[in-house]
């Protein structure tokens, strides 16, 4: 009877500090796993780099220091920038779905909206936002970052701390 109230006393533990630890204290990255692999799979990596930071071809902006809201950061996935480097990735953006209440007839060939190299989905651009706004925004960059984007033990990873 004892054992069995202490063995629940310890697994009452383990799970209150696992929940702390994750939410309190840092983000659960496993939860935004999809999210992550939407972002290998639109290759914003190409442009914002692995970390976020920006400033690779194209030279994005830095989604860590990005102060746009949740709706905000959906809205330019779906519509990209026309005039910038930033593509849109829903496929229907400025045809069946207007983008900034315009469409493609409303640029001339310099602004036109650029797509991305592969579209998203409503579903992947929700997700993939959510990732920027819960793991990259106003986030500081650390070594389990980096091993989540990379892998465990990644050499990538050697030079950060947690
Ligand atoms: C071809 C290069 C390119 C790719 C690929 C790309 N971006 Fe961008 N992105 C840009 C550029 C350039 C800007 C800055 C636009 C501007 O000047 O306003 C930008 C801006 C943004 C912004 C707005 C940030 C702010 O604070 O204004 C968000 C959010 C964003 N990108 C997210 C993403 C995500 C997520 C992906 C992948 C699904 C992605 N981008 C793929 C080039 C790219």
């Amino acid at each position: 009877m004892q054992k069995s109230k202490n063995t629940s006393y310890s697994l009452f533990f383990f799970l209150t500090s696992f929940i702390f630890c994750t939410n309190i204290l840092g983000v659960n990255l496993e939860e935004h796993k999809y999210g992550l692999n939407v972002y290998k799979k639109g290759n914003c990596m190409g442009c914002h780099s692995w970390d976020g930071k920006g400033g690779g071809h194209g030279a994005a902006v830095s989604l860590r220091n990005t102060e746009l809201t949740i709706n905000d950061i959906i809205n330019v996935i779906k519509c990209g920038r026309p005039g910038t480097g930033m593509p849109y990735f829903l496929k229907k953006a400025y045809k069946e779905e207007k983008c900034y209440d315009t469409t493609f007839e409303d640029y001339d060939e310099f602004n036109r909206p650029v797509n991305s190299q592969k579209f998203l989905s409503s579903k992947q651009i929700e997700a993939v936002s959510i990732f920027v706004r819960e793991v990259l925004q106003n986030k500081k960059l650390d070594r389990n970052y980096c091993e989540y984007f990379y892998e465990k033990g990644s050499k990538a990873c050697l030079n950060l701390k947690n």
